[in-house]
């Protein structure tokens, strides 16, 4: 169990002063779950690719069994893995707190600490679709026991099409429901209110764009990551620790009252 952080006193004012916090995620949030980051670098078979060459539109449709094995094993290694302290920490804040989500996460981490999520920005693993009618996949192919390198995708039942991860591929579009639940959660916002960005580097719009959104709202923006971001110097305070370290702090702090 890590430690609890200690928090800057404007951090607790903030918090402490808060009705709504809208908590922005990136997969800093999900580190401690054993889930690498996507600007890690790629583990096992996968080291010599870019995630960013095989979360594309163009990769699947040159070689659909490699981007499909690489989903695979994700969805594998999610559902194989915990929620961590930090997303129970999420799910606690919402009994002291109005919490909405927003997350670039395409696991179900956060549903399963027991968290509702707002939105969903960059889709989700277990959202499986047809790639040529769209039609919802019902249930989970069969994921492969170890990495390798193709899988054949499963095969649409109405139209015979190959099966894809629901999430967004560089170069689509962001879900229209997502993005609406974002901007409402973040014209919520008012003064006094806060907003925590969790484990994101900042680098991706328009999720990168939500936190100074949340500062013209009045929101207070406070960073949760161990280095520094491309959103470091918007945010109003930076703790610099972990998403399981800082996060169950914070609610120990309301915890005391
Ligand atoms: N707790 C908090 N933050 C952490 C932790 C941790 N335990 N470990 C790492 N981080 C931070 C890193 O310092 C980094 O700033 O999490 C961030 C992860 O950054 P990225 O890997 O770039 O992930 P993210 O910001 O979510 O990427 C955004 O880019 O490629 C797209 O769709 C992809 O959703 C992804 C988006």
């Amino acid at each position: 169990m890590p430690e609890t952080a200690e928090l800057p006193d404007g951090v607790v004012t903030a918090v402490r002063g808060a009705r709504r916090v809208l908590v922005l995620t990136g997969a800093g949030m999900s580190a401690e779950s054993g889930i690498a980051t996507f600007r890690d670098a790629q583990t096992g078979l996968w080291e010599t690719f870019d995630p960013g060459q095989l979360a594309t539109p163009e990769a699947w449709a040159a070689d659909p069994a490699l981007v499909w094995a690489w989903y695979a094993w994700r969805i594998r290694l999610v559902r194989d893995a915990e929620p961590n302290p930090g997303h129970r920490a999420l799910a606690d804040l919402a009994a002291h707190r109005e919490v909405a989500i927003v997350t670039q996460n395409i696991d179900d981490l956060h549903e399963r600490a027991g968290s509702q999520v707002a939105a969903h920005l960059h889709g989700s693993l277990l959202d499986l679709r047809c790639a040529q009618c769209g039609a919802p996949f019902e249930g989970l192919p069969e994921l492969p026991e170890e990495p390798v390198e193709r899988v054949t995708p499963a095969s649409c039942a109405g139209c015979g099409g190959d099966v894809r991860p629901g999430v967004v591929w560089f170069g689509e579009v962001l879900p229209e429901d997502a993005v609406r639940e974002t901007e409402a959660a973040i014209g919520a916002l008012g003064p006094g209110d806060v907003c925590l960005v969790v484990g994101t580097s900042g680098i991706v719009f328009p999720a990168a764009g939500y936190p100074s959104a949340a500062a013209a709202q009045g929101a207070t923006v406070i960073e949760v990551n161990p280095v520094e971001s491309e959103l470091s110097d918007l945010c109003h305070h930076v703790v610099r620790g972990t998403a399981a370290q800082v996060l169950p702090a914070l609610v120990t702090v309301l915890d005391e009252g």
